[in-house]
């Protein structure tokens, strides 16, 4: 077997084996294979495709490419959370702290920001001495002395995984199916959760911009979750503009800690809360989904998910005073306002754009190795429906360059479309796949 025949067969349009498979992952993954082979087989999955055999394939051999984690020794039903990608999305640094103060242990591997869409792991580090890259041992004790623990992909897991969405945010590799299943799924099998709940997004400011696509998406990583015993529950969420207020890296934090001290924001607490109490069902606290919200709704308000967050970060070795006075994070040399240029409703505030005017500013990377500006990013004064008059504010700019901040303001402009008409508010969430 040579990596060549299986480009070609790829390139063929042609079904990849299991055995097929397996070589590439094994041979990707310790250094035989060269990423410019890699590259090319990656773009012809992307052009060509891959069946649902292939994908599940393709998910298992990436799980196995590393340690797979045993949890059982931690009590409780675990169950794990990831998204599929998004602008703004800040929802696991709620929603995870908050189920482990509903006593579901949390054992969570993040990812950084890939293209546009922004990490949950680089937000974690826009923390001062916040550390995500703990060893397995500590990160099994954190779990179990505080029930939850959130670090990056640098244990052993799915490296195979790792190295390849790197080599597919610099190839435009990105939103394929099958790519974006194995990827997501063979890092949940290895992480050892016994459960799953995925946050697929659709629109703008997602990887798939159809319900239709993003339903496919779901489909496929239920089967590959059945084949590997985890229970796979998929909740579609509405992508279109970003979630939330804030995009870019400490911007997003600081808007996460407001929002677990009571500041709460329709679009996200629609979001939490649905995959929130799918994954209390799924842990088997309780079996109603709307009696799961109300004890959600009780754990913010009586900052028990703010306290559980406050001891992550803890425990991981961040200062925690930044928690308690969110003034102490550093702040971009320039914040400028945005105005509207016509009053209306707001129509269309294009995610996608908007994530890669913040990844210009600096909080995402353009090269693999880029180093990250945590204070960079945008707030949005108005969402979609939202009116506006002429002249009014309708984001802050942070940036750290007056060139970047100028081209961040025109662009943020051309991508906030505003209609005479009144514009209804989106639906969010927008269903659920199981
Ligand atoms: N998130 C992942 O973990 N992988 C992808 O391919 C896309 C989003």
């Amino acid at each position: 077997m040579n990596i060549i025949d299986i480009i070609e067969k790829k390139r063929d349009k042609k079904t990849l084996t299991k055995e097929e498979i397996n070589y590439f992952i094994e041979n990707y993954t310790n250094g035989k294979i060269a990423d410019y082979q890699a590259s090319a087989l990656l773009m012809a999955i992307f052009l060509n495709g891959m069946d649902d055999e292939e994908t599940t394939n393709l998910a298992l051999a990436m799980a196995k490419s590393g340690e797979i984690l045993d949890l059982s020794k931690i009590n409780g039903i675990i169950v794990d959370k990831h998204s599929t990608g998004g602008v703004g999305d800040k929802v696991s640094l709620i929603l995870l702290p908050l189920v482990a103060s509903c006593g579901v242990p949390v054992a969570k591997m993040s990812g950084r920001g890939l293209g546009f869409t922004g990490g949950t792991v680089d937000k974690l580090e826009s923390i001062p001495g916040y550390n995500t890259k703990i060893d397995m041992n500590t990160f099994m004790q954190n779990v179990e002395k505080i029930g939850i623990s959130m670090i990056s992909q640098t244990l052993n897991l799915a490296p195979a995984d790792k190295k390849i969405y790197a080599l597919r945010d610099s190839i435009s590799c990105v939103e394929s199916i099958p790519l974006i299943a194995s990827s997501i799924m063979s890092k949940k099998i290895a992480s050892g959760a016994d459960k799953i709940v995925l946050d697929v997004t659709v629109g703008s400011g997602a990887f798939m911009k159809t319900k239709e696509k993003a339903r496919k998406l779901a489909k496929q990583m239920i089967e590959i979750g059945k084949l590997a015993n985890r229970e796979t529950v998929c909740v579609l969420t509405n992508m279109d503009e970003p979630l939330g207020y804030a995009v870019g890296n400490s911007l997003e934090v600081i808007e996460a800690i407001e929002f677990l001290n009571g500041n709460i924001i329709e679009d996200v607490k629609e979001v939490v809360l649905e995959l929130g109490a799918n994954m209390l069902k799924l842990a088997g606290i309780g079996e109603d989904i709307e009696q799961n919200k109300e004890l959600l709704m009780k754990n913010i308000k009586n900052g028990k998910a703010f306290e559980k967050f406050k001891e992550l970060v803890q425990m991981q070795g961040g200062d925690i005073t930044y928690l308690e006075d969110v003034e102490k994070f550093q702040k971009a040399k320039y914040i400028e306002y945005v105005y509207s240029e016509e009053k209306g409703y707001i129509r269309k505030i294009d995610a996608k754009e908007i994530g890669k005017i913040v990844c210009e500013l600096g909080a995402g990377r353009i090269e693999k190795e880029d180093e990250i500006d945590y204070s960079v990013g945008l707030i949005l004064r108005k969402k979609v429906s939202d009116k506006v008059a002429k002249g009014e504010e309708i984001a802050y700019i942070y940036a750290n360059d007056t060139e970047k901040l100028g081209i961040a303001k025109q662009k943020l402009l051309k991508n906030i479309k505003i209609s005479e008409e009144k514009v209804e508010k989106p639906k969010i969430v927008l269903g659920k796949e199981q």
